[in-house]
């Protein structure tokens, strides 16, 4: 017996692998529960007194010895599962993982963004969820003014003075309360109005507000940064026109029409023949929203306009349903990565 132990002995010294089913088959010779170790000690039961205290530590060393093996070669096989992963087939075909593209209303988005940026505006946000203050009140809607109706709300039930904004001008106000003048601004944001969702009309679409804020700001002012805009986001020769307009937060208000991007003014069904479409509201704020934000009118004035981003994206690229940016179709939403 003395001798076939020594035979195993010197079996595991030589073991070597870097294969972890041949680890695991070394293993189960050796330790598993019809192994080698299990008959030896069988065998041992059948021996002398004498004999067995020889060779009863024997065994206890053989089975220290495989389990050592074991414990080392393991190790290494470990390390080497990852390099068997490196050890890729390189004429297999790619898995091809598709990337998808940005959403249009994003793409519109950042454009507006880079443009305004060049003139020296800076981006922030506002909440979704508003006060009736930063929402209406404070932007010179009164009470139970019949302004408020120009805007469907969302409410919460339980708290009326609680609404899904219907409008990124209440960035406006939160700006103006935390932040002293000069103020150069824009506020990207969603919004929401309880419209029944319709072909032209959904309960949430994307706004982006600009506000300008310092000593001596006109209404030339706003004219020329609005210009710039249209020129840079359409075409170099597009023109602008300034129709007068009411919204309670800016004095006088104006909303502006670009010259029709499809026909160049001439006249056409996207601009039912007139050469001019709709883009935005803008206006000087008026002086009332200066100070319920505790900016002194006297001193200061500025301007403010919103514009629609479906709305923007519609007249560069004229997507007929408004219900398509938000349908996740791909067919749609891979068409306008590579036109920026
Ligand atoms: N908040 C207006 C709307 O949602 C858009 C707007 C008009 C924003 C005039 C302005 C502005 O800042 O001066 O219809």
């Amino acid at each position: 017996m003395k001798n076939k132990v020594n035979l195993l002995f010197e079996e595991i010294n030589q073991f070597a692998t870097e294969n972890s089913e041949a680890l695991e088959q070394f293993r189960i010779r050796f330790l598993g529960r019809k192994g080698l170790l299990q008959d030896l000690f069988e065998e041992f039961k059948t021996l002398s007194n004498d004999q067995k205290k020889e060779v009863g530590q024997l065994l206890n060393q053989l089975k220290n010895a495989a389990q050592d093996k074991i414990n080392q070669l393991k190790e290494s096989v470990e390390g080497s599962a990852s390099s068997e992963q490196a050890d890729i087939d390189l004429t297999k075909p790619v898995m091809f993982r598709e990337a998808g593209t940005r959403h249009p209303i994003n793409l519109v988005r950042n454009e507006i963004i880079r443009i305004f940026a060049r003139l020296g505006f800076t981006v922030s946000e506002g909440p979704e969820i508003e006060d009736d203050w930063h929402n209406f009140s404070a932007l010179n809607f009164p009470p139970e003014h019949p302004a408020r109706d120009m805007q469907d709300t969302f409410f919460i039930e339980k708290d009326p003075d609680i609404a899904l904004r219907t409008h990124t001008s209440s960035v406006q106000i939160r700006t103006m309360e935390t932040t002293k003048p000069p103020i150069r601004a824009i506020f990207p944001g969603r919004v929401y109005r309880n419209e029944a969702i319709s072909a032209r009309a959904h309960c949430f679409f994307h706004q982006v507000e600009g506000l300008y804020i310092d000593k001596n700001v006109s209404f030339a002012d706003l004219r020329q940064t609005l210009l710039y805009f249209a020129k840079e986001m359409f075409a170099a020769d597009t023109q602008i026109r300034l129709r007068p307009s009411y919204f309670p937060f800016t004095e006088p208000s104006a909303e502006m029409d670009i010259s029709c991007n499809l026909c160049g003014g001439k006249g056409c069904g996207f601009c039912k023949y007139t050469g001019w479409v709709e883009i935005l509201g803008c206006g000087m704020v008026d002086p009332n929203v200066l100070e319920n934000c505790g900016i002194d009118s006297k001193v200061y004035s500025g301007f403010a306009f919103g514009m629609g981003i479906e709305r923007t994206t519609n007249l560069k690229y004229q997507v007929k349903d408004l219900r398509m940016f938000s349908e996740n179709d791909i067919r749609f939403l891979r068409q306008f990565e590579s036109s920026f």
